[in-house]
């Protein structure tokens, strides 16, 4: 297992790096997929292309939740030299959108009937105003607990139904000396755990007011200072390494048997297989206990930037590569997440796999499909990050639950 080896990756150095190396018949891809079950599934659309004979020019920004490949997206766009494809969540597709930013997909798009097969959740980011500006690669979704089945089996614990089953769990893990919960202080990270703790005290229509809606008084209600009490139960379950950890790093905390549980979204299943583990035998994911009927998602997508009038060969050899079906199911059973396309065998995928599939499918047609804050579905840019702020400072001890709930509805208002 290996960290982020772009930890060192620097503004300046990205840019010199990427200073346009790229030749014409290349796609220069910015992404932060840098992991080593993300790198592997990244392999799989490299290989695809250079099977069609187009070049890879790759521009890894490493960073969970991708917003550090977003400062770098942002200062070569400024440059003049925005890259051909980028890695792109929720909420940023539409502000790059309405900057008349991105290329049009809209022939592609036809030729492939997009619109019949692609959901209207994923949809309502990859077209504005009528026109398709990306090429959905899968649906991944947050309110996931990733469990070392050895150790619930050494503490005869079964999967825990509820929050104070969870607790209990997590206690007598602490107890038999594991680290609980293993996790990686960086506030996109503590957003993820935000997404599941919301959603598991208020359940769909409490997340959908103050995470999708943005209600004042959802934000600061008392159920949300619940919230952060939860919040703070759980930064009782973390070692004191935590700081700053990379989130594939506490995947291996769990892999390793040194913790016995992760709350994270599934691009955690790419780290298993890759370290060869088996779900249902050496790891097991339940939905968050309390969000068990709802779906936290993210979609990753990939926008191509426009230069000039239409989008270039390589664009368009990209994005039908993308959407194809096989790709869609190859890539995403080494990603950990499940194909964006709805009309496919699920079949194919493990038993994690084909759970997300139908619970997403499920979800999505019971009205329980809800966009994470945490990865930028829920909200445009600034109010998902300064909800980050508060959490983050609340999770590291700054705030009390009832100051972090204050401190929430003023940075909500403040940011809109
Ligand atoms: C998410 C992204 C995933 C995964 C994760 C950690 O935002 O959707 O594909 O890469 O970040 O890096």
């Amino acid at each position: 297992m290996r960290g982020y080896f772009g930890k060192t990756t620097t503004l300046a150095a990205a840019l010199m790096a990427s200073a346009s190396m790229a030749q014409a018949a290349d796609v220069e891809v910015l992404h932060w997929w840098t992991s080593g079950g993300e790198a592997a599934a990244l392999n799989v659309l490299k290989d695809d292309l250079s099977g069609q004979d187009i070049g890879w020019q790759d521009m890894p920004v490493a960073g969970g939740g991708g917003t550090q490949a977003m400062t770098v997206l942002r200062a070569r766009v400024t440059s003049g030299n925005p890259p051909t494809a980028v890695q792109m969540l929720g909420f940023d597709i539409t502000d790059w959108a309405k900057q008349d930013a991105l290329a049009n997909l809209n022939e592609i798009a036809e030729e492939g009937n997009w619109n019949e097969v692609i959901p209207a959740a994923l949809q309502k980011f990859a077209t504005y105003d009528g026109q398709w500006v990306s090429a959905p690669v899968n649906v991944h979704s947050t309110n996931w607990v990733w469990a070392n089945k050895a150790i619930m089996d050494e503490l005869g614990l079964s999967e825990p139904q509820t929050w104070d089953e969870f607790t209990a769990a997590l206690q007598a893990a602490e107890d038999a000396g594991y680290t609980a919960l293993a996790h990686g202080g960086q506030a996109w990270q503590e957003a993820t755990f935000f997404d599941a703790v919301v959603l598991s005290v208020g359940g769909p229509e409490f997340y959908q007011a103050s995470m999708i809606d943005l209600d004042p008084e959802a934000l600061g209600s008392d159920q949300m200072k619940e919230v952060f009490d939860r919040m703070g139960t759980l930064r009782g379950y973390v070692d004191d390494n935590f700081s700053g950890r990379d989130w594939n790093l506490a995947t291996a905390m769990v892999i390793n048997k040194e913790a016995a549980f992760q709350l994270m979204g599934d691009w955690a299943k790419g780290e298993f297989l890759n370290a060869g583990k088996v779900p249902g035998e050496d790891f097991l994911c339940f939905r968050f206990p309390g969000s068990q009927d709802q779906v936290t998602f993210n979609s990753d997508q990939f926008a191509m930037f426009a230069q000039g009038d239409s989008v270039s060969d390589e664009q368009a050899a990209l994005a039908k590569a993308i959407m194809s079906p096989g790709f869609q199911i190859a890539f995403n059973k080494v990603k950990g997440s499940v194909p964006a396309r709805t009309d496919l065998d699920a079949g194919e995928l493990d038993a994690c796999g084909q759970k997300a599939y139908e619970d997403f499918k499920a979800a999505a047609s019971s009205g329980n499909l809800y966009g994470s804050m945490g990865h930028g579905h829920a909200n445009p840019a600034s109010v998902k990050n300064a909800m980050y702020d508060v959490i983050t400072a609340h999770f590291n001890g700054e705030y009390d639950s009832e100051t972090a709930v204050e401190e929430l509805v003023l940075a909500v208002e403040l940011s809109q």
